[in-house]
């Protein structure tokens, strides 16, 4: 699999000078990265209808421009819970990032840590969760919470220990999406893994994957 990144002496590689746009993303990522990987990340249940109208409803939104204004001082930094983040958008969490770029919840949270932006690390990541935090100490951690007090205090207790200092609930996973859409049976049977980021905290037990959105797991 190859993997391009910004240069740190922000020369751009040749495959991301191609990109010009969020769309383009999808075409490069589409050549780059193995077919079920590809489809993890872009697949969305049923028919992609939610995704579809998440898209037409941010489209509501647009820049509405003012002119012959003083823009010496113009910013887009915003205070979130506290912390003072460079643009009001961030990294939400991506489960199994590790998938698609070599350690990639490292690649992402150095990213936003460099950037000044929100990145929320998930909790159904390949990596400890003690690297993310010292990758960068101000993301923030997603759980997905059980029935179990026990397991959720353990949990809680060591992504403090880690050095998060937000916890992101997930909430809206009380049932699995669309088996079909989300993952083909064949990338499923290619993602037996198990996760580092929370298989010691006792939150969960993994004997497989266990993201919700490879529509195999068990995210309760
Ligand atoms: C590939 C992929 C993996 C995701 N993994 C998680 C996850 O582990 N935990 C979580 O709370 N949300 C997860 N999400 C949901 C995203 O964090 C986000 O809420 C959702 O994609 C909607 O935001 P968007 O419209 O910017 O894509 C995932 C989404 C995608 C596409």
């Amino acid at each position: 699999m190859t993997y391009t990144r910004a240069r740190s002496d922000g020369v751009l590689s040749r495959t991301l000078k191609a990109v010009r746009s969020l769309e383009d993303f999808e075409s490069v990522a589409r050549r780059t990265l193995p077919a079920p990987i590809f489809g993890y990340i872009h697949a969305s249940a049923d028919g992609q209808a939610a995704a579809q109208t998440n898209r037409d409803a941010f489209g509501e939104f647009e820049f509405l421009p003012r002119f012959l204004r003083d823009v010496s001082e113009r910013s887009t930094a915003v205070d979130v819970l506290g912390h003072r983040y460079a643009a009001p958008f961030g990294i939400a969490p991506m489960g199994l990032s590790a998938l698609s770029a070599y350690r990639g919840d490292l690649v992402l949270a150095e990213a936003a840590g460099a950037l000044g932006l929100p990145m929320v690390m998930s909790g159904s990541s390949l990596i400890p969760m003690e690297a993310v935090s010292q990758a960068n100490p101000d993301a923030w951690f997603q759980a997905y919470v059980t029935g179990d007090t026990d397991r959720n205090a353990a949990l809680v207790d060591r992504v403090a220990k880690a050095g998060f200092k937000t916890l992101v609930i997930t909430v809206d996973v009380q049932a699995q999406p669309n088996l079909e859409t989300t993952m083909p049976e064949e990338a499923r049977r290619s993602f037996r893994v198990r996760s580092p980021a929370i298989s010691r905290t006792g939150a969960r037990s993994l004997s497989s994957t266990s993201h919700p959105y490879d529509g195999s797991g068990t995210a309760t």
